[in-house]
Order: structure tokens, then sequence, then C-alpha cells
């Protein structure tokens, strides 16, 4: 599960071989610390009409950042945030491009670019389509940048609270996302009172918890101050006491396809807490075959793990009273339902379907006490269900993305913390990749 490679590129003798051959040269990724500042270095703010918008200034500063205006053209810049609000016409798009263009000489490894733009909304065609294109030049830009940096987009709906999405993106919780394009609407989006601890007083619940990432979230979530609690199979049980041990949570036998799931979740919380402020449906199972090869039960058992558990424990939850005002609830889905995956027409209609139910659901949360749910869909990430793969397929997956290598479990638990916090309440029915902008599919 060691990425080798990247461990040998990051040597002087294989970082030289590398350039010298022409393989990938992926880099060793900023990873969020505690106590670390949010950037590694100054910040370079702009618009697209050459003024700084002075409330983003603000922000950035409130935030910790050595935020600057002008370029000074000998600065190595850490992060480059252009503000695009105002495009309505295309040719106001060159100013992206006079902004951009210098700094990006000098943006530092694991940099970040973060464009601010209005969604598309139907009402004009020529300011639809300038907005669009504003997506065009992220993504592409994205493959351009090298040494871990990445690009990312944010589309603000009016009234939309911006603080919570900038920090994440340009902070190192963000590091295997890349190319992405996310919404932030104008739902209520309450800072916390201690950015170290978002989820201070909240109450969560991981499914699949006992490994891999199910155990990275619940790491994440503990971190930032919840009460969690960790639900996995009976015969995970162990590994489940061990995570528990470590992050100081407790434990539920729970198997999230039994017929009863849904009622014992309910009275397990009841019991034993004041309510469920954040869900994570995380655990899931492949069973790969090419359809024409494909039992009944290797369909029917990861239809119901995956995609019904989910389903109905959603809808005892909005049925019940244990699920508190503003909450979250997070799904996994995966870069196989956007894209499809040979041989998993079954794990694929699943992770697909979890981003029909997050997005039809949207509404039903929001009138939940301005609740929300939303997806998160890894790529290849580090896990034992990747380290099932063979070799050579592996190796070659982890190198298919702009970042060039796979992600760990801690990039998709991160997105999954950002999604739980308060702060990100403007984020409702949408599907958040972490997927280093994986090079195939979709
Ligand atoms: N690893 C990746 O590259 C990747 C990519 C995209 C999406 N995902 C998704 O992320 C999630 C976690 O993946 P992972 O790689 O950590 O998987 P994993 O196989 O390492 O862990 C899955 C966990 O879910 C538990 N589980 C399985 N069936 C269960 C059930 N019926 N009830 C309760 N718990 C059950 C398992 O015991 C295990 O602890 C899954 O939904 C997976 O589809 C993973």
């Amino acid at each position: 599960m060691n990425d080798r490679y990247l461990g040998l590129v990051n040597t002087q003798i294989g970082s030289a071989l590398a350039s010298r051959v022409g393989l990938p040269r992926p880099a060793v990724l900023r990873r969020y610390q505690a106590g670390a500042p949010l950037l590694a270095g100054p910040v370079l703010l702009g618009s697209i009409s050459g003024t700084a918008p002075p409330a983003l200034a603000g922000l950035l500063a409130g935030a910790g950042a050595d935020t600057r205006t002008t370029d000074a053209g000998d600065v190595a810049w850490a992060g480059l945030v252009l503000d695009a609000t105002e495009v309505s016409a295309p040719d106001q798009l060159a100013g992206a491009r006079t902004f951009l263009a210098g700094p990006l000489r000098r943006l530092m490894p694991c940099g970040r670019v973060l464009v601010l733009a209005r969604p598309a909304d139907g009402t004009d065609v020529t300011v639809d389509a300038s907005r669009q294109a504003l997506d065009g030049i992220v993504r592409s830009l994205a493959k351009e940048l090298q040494r871990g940096a990445t690009a990312n987009l944010l589309l603000i709906e009016q009234g939309a609270s911006l603080e919570s999405g900038v920090r994440f993106f340009l902070s190192g919780k963000s590091a295997y996302i890349d190319g992405q394009s996310l919404r932030l609407g104008a739902g209520p989006a309450p800072p916390p009172t201690d950015w170290n601890r978002p989820l201070a007083g909240k109450t969560a619940l991981v499914t699949g918890a006992a490994r891999g990432i199910g155990a990275a979230i619940a790491g994440v979530l503990a971190r930032d101050g919840a009460r969690v609690v960790l639900a996995d199979l009976p015969q995970a049980g162990e590994a489940l006491v061990k995570v528990a041990n470590r992050i100081g949570a407790t434990t539920l036998h729970l198997d999230v396809a039994a017929p009863d799931a849904p009622e014992r979740l309910l009275t397990y919380l009841a019991a034993h807490t004041d309510g469920l402020d954040v869900l994570i449906h995380n655990a899931g199972i492949t069973r790969d075959k090419l359809l024409v090869n494909m039992a009944a039960e290797q369909w029917d058992s990861v239809l119901a793990v995956n995609l019904i558990s989910q389903l109905r424990i959603n809808a005892a939850l909005l049925g019940g009273e244990q699920l508190r005002a503003q909450a979250r609830v997070v799904c996994l889905s995966s870069t196989t339902g956007l894209a499809g995956n040979r041989g998993q027409t079954n794990y694929g209609a699943t992770k697909a379907g979890v981003i029909g139910l997050v997005r039809s659901a949207a509404r039903e949360f929001t009138a939940h006490a301005d609740s929300t749910i939303n997806a998160v869909a890894p790529g290849f990430i580090d896990t034992e269900m990747t380290a099932r793969m063979p070799m050579a397929t592996r190796e070659v997956a982890r190198r298919l993305s702009s970042l060039q290598q796979a992600g760990l479990p801690v990039d998709v638990a991160e997105a999954v913390g950002w999604l739980s916090s308060s702060g990100a309440g403007g984020v409702n029915g949408q599907v958040l990749r972490v997927c280093g902008q994986n090079l195939v599919g979709a």
C-alpha cells in the first residue's frame, strides 16, 4: 500500500532520473497540521477588473494569511485568489490571464489557485457562457500546475458566506482536491467559535469505521471536537475497538444492510446520545465482475450495503426525533459513480445512486431545520479495498491524476470533516470529488 515510487522520486537521485527519462514526478502533498498556518507563504489577491475586493482581503487576513494585492515580481506565492464574480462578458475573461500568468511562475510547491465566480443562472446567455468559461480555465489550469499545486473554483450564490469554503480550499485539508468546482449557497453557515475545533459539542456517527477511509473520517471528526460513535459489522469488532481507543470514541455493532438497522440505530441514539448532528454513510463493499458474469448475490449485496441502507437510514432519521437541527449528512460516493468503471456495474449503480440521493434529498434536509446532505466522491485512495487490485493496475491507477499519486484516507476525511461543519451550511445536495483530478472518466 505504501507508495514506494513517491518516496523514490522525492530523493535527489530519483528526481533527476525521473526527469531525464520523462517519468511522473509526484510531489509530497502539503497536508493539514494542527497549529500550522493556513498557507505556507503569502497569498496574492486580485479581481478580474484589477481591484482587490476589500471584504475578501479582510477574510484572508482574519484567517491569518499574509495577504498582498500587488505582485512585487520576486515573491514566491503560496496562494493566488482571483475574484471573478463580476464576469459577465467573454472579453472580461482576459483579466484571469492578466492576474494569474505572471505570479503562476512563482507559485510555491503545493500552492493554491482559487477562483471565485457566480454560478450560471439561466437569465442571460452571454453572462452564463462567460461564467461557465471560468470552469474551463480552472480545470485546464489544474492540469498544467506542477509540484502538488491545485486549482479550484468556488461558485458563490448571492448571500452565501465565503469564509469556511475559502479557508478549506486554501488549507492543507484540500490537498487532494484539484480541478473541481463547488457551489456555495445562501444556507445558514455560522462560523465555528474555534476554527481548530469546528465540531465541538457535536455528536457524529460514522458507518464502516473500523478501517480505511471510515477510520480516518472518525479520526478527523474527533480531532475537530466531535463525540464520535463508530459503527461497523460485529466481525470487525476488534479493529473497531482499536480505532475507538485511539481516538476516544464509542462503538456500535451494526450491519447497515440488516433489515432492522434503521430501527436499531434510532434506539441506540435515543439511549446513548442527545441526538445526532453528523452522520457519515461510509460503509461500502465491492463485488467486482463483468456484468455478463455477475451473480445475483454479488449484485444484491453491493446494492444493499452501498445504497439501500443509506436510503432507509435517512428516511428513518428524518421521520424520527434523533436528528438535530442543522444536521450534516455526508455520503460516500466514488468517481466510479461519475465515470463508470469496467467490472463495476453493481458498484457504479450504487455510487451514482448516492449522487441522485443527495441531489434529491437536499430539499428535505433543508426543511429539517437547515440541515444539509452532500456526497464525497473519492478517486483512487490507498486503502485495503484498493490494495486488493493487481500490482501493475494499482501502480498505473495511482499516476492517472493531475497530482500523479493516490490520495490517502485522510484526504477524503478532511473533505468529509469540512462538509460536516456548521460553516459548510451553504453546500447542499452536491458532490465533492477528492480525486487529485482523475485523468480518466468524467
Ligand atoms: N478506497 C478507495 O479508493 C475508494 C474510492 C471511492 C470510494 N470509496 C468508498 O469509500 C468508502 C470506504 O472505503 P474503504 O476503501 O475505506 O473500504 P474498506 O473496505 O477498507 O472499509 C469498509 C468498511 O466498511 C465496513 N462494512 C462493510 N459492510 C458493512 C455493513 N454492511 N455494515 C457496516 N459496516 C460495513 C467494513 O467492515 C469496513 O470496516 C466505501 O463506501 C467505498 O466505496 C473508496
